[in-house]
């Protein structure tokens, strides 16, 4: 099952998926309103089960009879919890942008199908509900981020109090060695020209400004239950080495691939077996340099924000998450300059009344509430 299959995770997914097909099988696709493209992978894979969560689109689509006959057209909210929780599938690819496939993932979870999660911003919203529901079932929690996935790797058969730290790498984006005085003039065209990776626009975005790994910091601190300190992170511009693992004995474990998403997905989706990758290893044939340096967190604010978040706890990662989307969409679709991300983010979180969420419905609350300062606060930057 793959939610968010239109996207750029969803585009690796199926590659993988195609890449084995004695091994995977698709059985359902769902985007929110690329009807276009799910209907050209409807047909590809001949999946029976398609989720639309525009439910306005899903309408046009039936009416241009989009779909292959027998195809079972779900609408809106309702639909993605049906694909979620479909009983042909074994596993549920979660790659939905932002904090729209949390309640697809709680419920895939609840109905005991494994969880191969993309959308980071769903544990920095909601990690302590996610695992809970995990635990409650006895599903599996698979992390598909490429940094997580390696730390997954790496700590296989390690026990956990012999791991120091665990330390992910940042390309560092788009503006990595800009001169600082530029970065108040750069375009979303600008910021979406990752170095590396080719990604959705969002998290191209959060890739620039480090948030991307600042919430990847509080992924990792949910994923392998570490203390703030534990999770740091340094500036890797190849993106090949994708974690480094420190042991007590300060000895260390690295995890290498190429810069292709297609290596955590079927990582994920074959877990605990293998097989060959859907890409090309890499080729040492060829010259290669690893270079790792320091985070400079003057040029990063999003990234210093995101630690102290970390340390807080309470409600301030999922209003850091939900300024930072409100802030980075209002950068791509409506003027707000690219140093203004960070401001907002700032504004909210020092706004907001910090609370611990006493409940899923509380921490949604936390998250409309943190949307609404940020809307108000990108209005002030307008
Ligand atoms: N791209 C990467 O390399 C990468 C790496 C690690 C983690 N991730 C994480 O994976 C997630 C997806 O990233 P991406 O780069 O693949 O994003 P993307 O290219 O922008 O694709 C987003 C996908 O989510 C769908 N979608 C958006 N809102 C939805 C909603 N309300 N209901 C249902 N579907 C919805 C989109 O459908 P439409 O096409 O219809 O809009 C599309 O299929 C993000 O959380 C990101 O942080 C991505």
């Amino acid at each position: 099952m793959l939610l968010g299959a239109t996207g750029s995770i969803g585009r690796s997914a199926r590659r993988v998926i195609a890449a084995h097909p004695d091994r995977l099988e698709l059985v359902g696709i769902a985007a929110q309103r690329n009807w276009q493209e799910l209907a050209a992978i409807a047909r590809e894979f001949r999946v029976g089960h398609v989720a639309i969560e525009d439910p306005a689109v899903a309408d046009a689509a039936d009416a241009a009879h989009a779909f292959p006959a027998g195809t079972a057209v779900h609408r809106g909210a309702a639909g993605l919890h049906a694909l979620a929780t479909l009983r042909e599938a074994d596993i549920v690819l979660v790659a939905v942008v932002g904090t729209a496939g949390l309640e697809p993932s709680l419920a895939a979870l609840a109905a005991g199908k494994d969880l191969a999660l993309a959308s980071k911003e769903i544990l920095v919203l909601a990690g302590s509900f996610v695992l809970a529901a995990a635990r409650a079932s006895g599903a599996r929690l698979l992390p598909v981020d490429s940094e997580h996935a390696a730390v997954a790797q790496c700590l296989e058969h390690q026990p956990s109090r012999s791991v120091r730290r665990i330390v992910l790498t940042a390309s560092g984006g788009a503006f990595r060695d800009w001169p600082l005085d530029q970065l108040a003039r750069v375009t979303p065209a600008d910021a979406l020209r990752h170095p590396n990776w080719s990604m959705g626009p969002k998290i191209t975005v959060d890739s620039a400004t480090l948030a991307n790994k600042g919430l990847e910091l509080i992924e990792a601190q949910c994923l392998f239950g570490l203390r703030p300190e534990q999770c740091q992170a340094v500036l890797h511009p190849q993106s090949i080495a994708h974690c480094l693992v420190e042991f007590l004995d300060g000895t260390m474990l690295a995890q290498l691939s190429p810069p292709s998403m297609t290596f955590p997905i079927q990582r994920a989706l074959l877990h605990p077996d293998t097989a060959p990758g859907t890409d090309d290893a890499l080729d040492l044939g060829k010259l290669l340099s690893l270079e790792f340096r320091p985070i400079d967190e003057s040029r990063f604010p999003l990234f210093a924000l995101a630690r102290h978040v970390m340390e807080a706890g309470r409600s301030a990662p999922a209003v850091y998450n939900a300024a930072n989307e409100v802030a980075v969409a209002a950068f791509l679709g409506h003027g707000l300059p690219f140093l203004a991300i960070s401001q907002v983010v700032d504004q909210v979180l020092q706004a907001f009344p910090h609370r611990l969420p006493a409940s899923l419905e509380d921490v949604l609350a936390i998250d409309a509430a943190a949307r609404r300062l940020a809307e108000a606060a990108v209005a002030r930057h307008a």
